[in-house]
């Protein structure tokens, strides 16, 4: 059976960004920043994302090309099948994001009709709205339909052909909504908040918040970079690829917070951020902006996150995929279909978590701490805030004394031959071995006992 490959470098490049902006630039970065004391968050992230990030982005793309093989299978390809537990939770990670993802980018979808419609009111009512579930299945089914659809023709035809439409759309869509955020009242005060930095807030709990959200919006620490890595040939020079990869997707996130600030703080509505954020306030934006804008500019924001989820739940599937495929010989129709299937199964309990069913959506209470959360908040804890971080932290661990940085250096230099020896190296190299374990190594740890046990 044939392997899909990208049929160019811009078409990696557009489908591995396509994968990083997502929602998570645009409905969660936004809240992390006001949660996190506005610029110091975003301080704190983006050096995450350049000097911890970087070299874990890297090494999965150079594993996956030198593999040619899934998440899993280019371990065992390695020789390292020991090792191939760090695909097996990259997998299990990528399903249980993509199964509460999936719930979300139906609200997002259910939005969009709800502007065009002119339904601002809907800012009011989001907890009987998240809880219309016969609504919420529906739209949800339609986002994996189409995310399936796209998967299911392919790595060239399907992936990298909606990447080449999707991504140009969204930054110009992005572009507009920048221009049309500056020119209202006040939002002046909404750059301040974004972009002049409260170092009094940070904590550790914040810093665990960012490093969390860096790997979850580079797509990073579950193999998903090892899957579109191996679809690669090796004229691809992966430095460049990774940085542009890094810089498009910090770049949106941070132009998204130009659109958002300046909105919530022209609006003068208050807002204790929270997930709700986007869909709580931001219609009731539009309404203030009168009929025909309200609803030509609500419609186009929620497109625009339509736009940004799809490319991302089409790479979080395509990981489950490409492993039944290369190491089952499953068609990859029928993987599609069934893994789409099974992982709108495991979403059920996330939509029913928000008020719907008590029991999910007071699921559980960690230890040292007296709230219980919802199922949806849980998954996203141990997705994002847990797996992600420690499948990157396993990475590093795994190039430097499994792999070696020897043979690191020898698949990057394929498309680069400057590599070797050049300070690029000696910085990745010095990175992955001692910056990453140690910073990354730590801030997991002491998040994880804080979070679970409290400690
Ligand atoms: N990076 C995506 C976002 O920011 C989410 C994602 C995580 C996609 C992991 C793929 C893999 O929304």
């Amino acid at each position: 059976m044939k392997r899909g490959s990208f049929n160019s470098k811009l078409g990696f490049i557009l489908a591995a960004s396509g994968s990083a902006v997502g929602l998570g630039n645009i409905w969660k970065f936004p809240f992390e920043v006001s949660n996190g004391g506005g610029a110091a968050f975003l301080i704190m992230y983006l050096f995450f994302c350049f000097i911890l990030c970087f070299p874990v982005i890297v090494s999965e793309i150079a594993i996956g090309r030198k593999t040619k093989k899934n998440a899993i299978g280019a371990f065992n390809s390695l020789g390292h099948r020991n090792w191939n537990f760090i695909g097996k939770m990259g997998v299990l990670c990528g399903v249980l994001i993509l199964s509460f993802y999936t719930v979300v980018a139906g609200w997002v979808l259910g939005y969009v009709v709800e502007m065009v419609n002119g339904n601002f009111d809907i800012s009011n009512n989001f907890g009987s709205y998240v809880n219309n579930i016969q609504n919420v299945f529906l739209y949800s089914i339609l986002f994996m339909f189409f995310t399936a659809l796209i998967v299911s023709r392919g790595v060239e035809k399907g992936i990298e052909r909606a990447a080449k439409i999707l991504m140009p759309s969204l930054i110009i869509i992005i572009l507009m909504l920048i221009i049309y955020a500056l020119t209202l009242p006040n939002s002046i005060d909404g750059i301040i908040f974004y972009l002049v930095p409260d170092f009094s807030q940070i904590n550790l709990t914040v810093a665990g918040n960012a490093l969390g959200q860096a790997f979850f919006s580079l797509s990073l620490g579950m193999g998903m970079l090892i899957t579109y890595g191996s679809y690669v040939d090796s004229k691809n020079n992966i430095i460049n690829s990774a940085a542009l990869i890094t810089l498009t997707d910090v770049g949106i996130a941070f132009l998204s917070g130009l659109i958002i600030f300046p909105f919530i703080f022209s609006s003068g509505i208050e807002t204790e951020g929270g997930p709700g954020l986007i869909f709580q306030v931001f219609p009731k934006i539009f309404e203030n902006l009168g009929d025909t804008t309200g609803v030509l500019v609500g419609s186009t924001f929620f497109i625009l996150l339509s736009f940004a989820a799809i490319t991302s739940t089409v790479s979080l599937l395509e990981v489950p995929v490409s492993y039944l495929v290369d190491e089952y010989k499953i068609n990859r129709k029928y993987s599609v279909w069934i893994v789409a299937f099974i992982i709108l199964l495991i979403g059920i309990p996330s939509a029913l978590s928000q008020g719907k069913y008590e029991f999910f959506s007071q699921f559980i209470t960690y230890f040292g701490s007296e709230k219980p959360i919802d199922f949806m908040t849980f998954i996203i804890d141990v997705s994002n805030d847990t797996l992600l971080p420690f499948g990157g932290f396993m990475i590093t661990m795994y190039v430097t004394y499994i792999w070696r940085k020897k043979n690191l250096s020898e698949e990057i230099s394929r498309g680069n031959p400057d590599y070797k020896g050049s300070a690029v190296e000696k910085y990745i190299n010095f990175s992955i071995s001692y910056v990453c374990p140690l910073i990354l190594g730590s801030i997991f740890l002491i998040t994880f006992l804080n979070k679970f046990f409290g400690i």
